[in-house]
């Protein structure tokens, strides 16, 4: 990828053809009304127009009433959100997913991801995504929260249609670098979720060096790091100076000695309070 020609609308393929803006504006936790909807007009006036949601969040309604009010038509939006664990099942997910498209006011999702892995429920839930998108009410589907022995239980063994997209937690403190790399191997995008590791990591000695070197903030060193090594990018604010802040990542790159400084972080430290096994269960 060539850093100097990434910029704001730069777009990662996904393998069913279609693209998928490789930074996005992500709203958990945006459940106040009057937060969301300047949270996320703000991020429309900076230029975002990927938003990632998910029917755990409960707010997929304020997105539907914020778009319908902004002045940017619905092709040009890029609109994820996700099916929750207890909504798996062939019926149940058509329900839940008709009832996503009601709340965001829309037609058809651009992306919709299974949220969690779980054994029992999951393949079932994943056919009707993809009898969903055959119906065009979806453009691509994929999951969240997948470690490589999931993929290898389920998706290599099950069934033909293998997932766009595996959106995981990913940041300085943890990368996942061995699901970065099978993903690749598999021509499945990686999506970074917390990818400012809630903003723990933004203190950090190493990283502050690198911003007052840089001249720009810890946490758009951190955005500039996920883009070059490409990976979609989905930061949470609701802040409008931080929302314009992390969207500003256009007119520096990082060295290649700056990006392993980055990279030395990585300690295998979760910001999530719950992980998915490998095995059976989800936690
Ligand atoms: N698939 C999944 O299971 C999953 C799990 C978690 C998250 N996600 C998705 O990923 C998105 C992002 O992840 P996240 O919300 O967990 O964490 P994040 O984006 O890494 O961090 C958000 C936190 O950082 C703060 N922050 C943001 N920009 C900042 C800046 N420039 N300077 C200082 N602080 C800043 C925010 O505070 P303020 O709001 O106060 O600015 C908020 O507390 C979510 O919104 C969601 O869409 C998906």
């Amino acid at each position: 990828m060539s850093m100097e020609k990434l910029k704001i609308e730069s777009c990662i393929p996904l393998r069913d053809g279609t693209q998928i803006p490789q930074l996005g504006f992500g709203v958990y936790q945006l459940t106040d009304e009057q937060e969301a909807q300047t949270a996320i007009h703000t991020a429309l006036d900076a230029g975002y127009r990927h938003f990632d949601t998910a029917s755990a969040y409960e707010n997929e309604a304020l997105l539907g009433k914020a778009f319908a009010e902004a002045a940017v038509s619905r092709e040009d939006l890029f609109l994820t959100t996700k099916c929750w664990i207890s909504e798996f099942g062939k019926e149940k997910t058509r329900v839940s997913f008709e009832e996503s498209l009601r709340k965001l006011k829309t037609e058809y999702v651009d992306l919709y991801l299974l949220h969690w892995p779980v054994d029992e429920t999951m393949m079932s839930a994943w056919e009707t995504l993809i009898a969903l998108q055959a119906e065009g009410k979806i453009k691509s589907i994929g999951v969240s929260n997948f470690s490589v022995a999931r993929f290898e239980k389920f998706f290599f063994k099950h069934t033909d249609v293998i997932p766009a997209v595996n959106q995981i937690e990913a940041h300085p403190l943890r990368v996942q670098a061995d699901v970065q790399t099978y993903c690749e191997s598999k021509t499945i995008a990686v999506e970074a979720y917390s990818p400012l590791a809630r903003a723990d990591v933004l203190g950090h000695e190493i990283l502050k060096t690198l911003a007052e070197e840089i001249g720009k903030s810890p946490a758009q060193v951190i955005l500039r790091w996920h883009l070059q090594q490409g990976r979609i990018v989905i930061p949470k604010s609701s802040k409008p100076s931080r929302i314009r802040e992390n969207c500003d990542l256009y007119d520096f790159s990082l060295t290649a000695d700056q990006m392993a400084r980055v990279d030395g972080l990585e300690q295998d430290h979760s910001v999530i309070p719950w992980r998915p096994n490998d095995g059976v269960g989800w936690y």
